[in-house]
């Protein structure tokens, strides 16, 4: 069997010590040390949101999609949406809300771009929104939208505002209470690089105020049926109202635990320094990078546009290599584009050997690259 580097979108390669926690045969959800594990891991999830104690952390079972429909748990019959759309996953928040009895407004972005802070604020002038759903990095396409800059153009003129962190929480600068944003969520098997199986999210007190029996929110993912046993679980006291992903949560914890270790700001850091290596033996081959322009580039997902060769293909035939790499799935570049994930324990040499596995796959099956450039690139991005 070939050892495989795992340069995916999520789930991403597990640290064996994150591994290793979720091996227990014998732990209910009312042992101490999982009661121990989820209060430590909301205490955390408050500083890897940049959330200060006003803000109410929940762990959910599911992932992003379920994080994201739990904010239904916010809108009541009427309310007024708007989706800022750079991608499917902008997308997504407005499958989620057609869903329900709540109006829904859309403003995309061509792929490669994101929406503009001007035209969110035009927007939002025009129109009494109740929420404004956001992604910070929009998965299918690697770009990183200007959250910091939209949050501050819209806040005083919207009632909430929602960001997907999918694809940013712990590896980009997320500054939930500075900005003022009421919800920031992620999932568990991006870059906090746990395996998938938890949807995770902080509420403001604003947030807060508007769980009602009034919300559109369906069962399992309305978010009032979760407080009280987030609060006690914080509490250190065990409480029920439906099974949480046990073991994923020691996995969680550890994971935690380990990035608490390597700091955040160094963890940051290090899937910049990570990113731009990915894109200087990118771009050094002859390659284009989805995202238009240096603004929009994520620390996260680099997007690749091919140009003579099928993207399929090249998934296929860096398998046998020993590396894994990520479909394109923005429908308007179908079958022109791959995604390189570069995120949770990702380090300088993962990035080496996907660049120098993708040269020789794409020269042998005629794309028209410099071989070696794009290792010589990357190595003068390391030295
Ligand atoms: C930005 C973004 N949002 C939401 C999701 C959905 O998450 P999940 O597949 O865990 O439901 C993803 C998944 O890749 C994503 O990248």
């Amino acid at each position: 069997m070939t050892r495989k580097i795992l340069m995916h979108v999520g789930p991403v390669t597990i640290d064996y010590e994150v591994l290793a926690a979720g091996l227990r045969g014998d732990t209910g959800f009312t042992s101490q040390e999982f009661i121990y594990a989820m209060s430590y891991s909301m205490k955390f999830l408050r500083k890897l949101m940049g959330a200060d104690q006003s803000y109410q952390p929940f762990i959910i079972p599911g992932g992003g999609t379920s994080a994201m429909e739990s904010v239904t748990s916010l809108l009541r019959r009427g309310d007024k949406v708007l989706v800022v759309s750079n991608g499917v996953f902008g997308d997504r928040w407005k499958q989620i809300f057609n869903r329900y009895s709540v109006a829904v407004d859309v403003i995309k972005a061509e792929p490669g771009e994101y929406v503009k802070p001007d035209d969110v604020e035009k927007a939002v002038k025009e129109e009494k929104y109740t929420l404004v759903a956001m992604t910070h990095v929009e998965t299918s396409t690697g770009v990183r939208a200007p959250i910091a800059e939209i949050a501050k153009r819209i806040r005083d003129k919207v009632e909430l505002i929602a960001v997907d962190g999918v694809s940013s929480v712990g590896a980009e600068s997320v500054k939930t209470k500075e900005l003022s944003i009421d919800v920031y969520l992620t999932a568990s098997q991006k870059a906090i690089g746990v395996p998938p199986g938890a949807g995770l999210l902080v509420l403001s007190e604003r947030a807060v105020s508007r769980l009602s029996d009034e919300s559109v929110a369906g069962y399992y993912l309305n978010l009032k049926n979760w407080i009280d046993v987030m609060r006690n679980l914080e509490d250190e006291k065990g409480s029920y109202f439906a099974t949480l992903p046990v073991h994923l949560i020691f996995m969680l914890a550890k994971a935690f635990e380990l990035i608490e270790k390597e700091g955040l700001e160094n963890r940051i850091k290090r899937h910049e320094r990570v990113a731009q290596g990915i894109r200087a033996g990118i771009e050094s081959m002859g390659l284009d990078i989805v995202a238009k322009r240096p603004e929009a580039y994520s620390n996260t997902v680099t997007a690749v546009m091919v140009k003579k060769v099928n993207p399929a293909e090249v998934l296929k035939a860096v398998i046998p290599e020993g590396l894994e790499l990520a479909p394109g799935v923005h429908p308007a570049l179908a079958g022109k584009y791959f995604r390189i994930g570069h995120m949770g324990w990702v380090n300088q040499n993962d990035v080496i050997t996907t660049i120098a596995v993708l040269e020789r796959v794409l020269k042998r099956l005629g794309e028209p690259v410099n071989l070696g450039e794009g290792v010589r690139a990357v190595q003068l991005t390391f030295t």
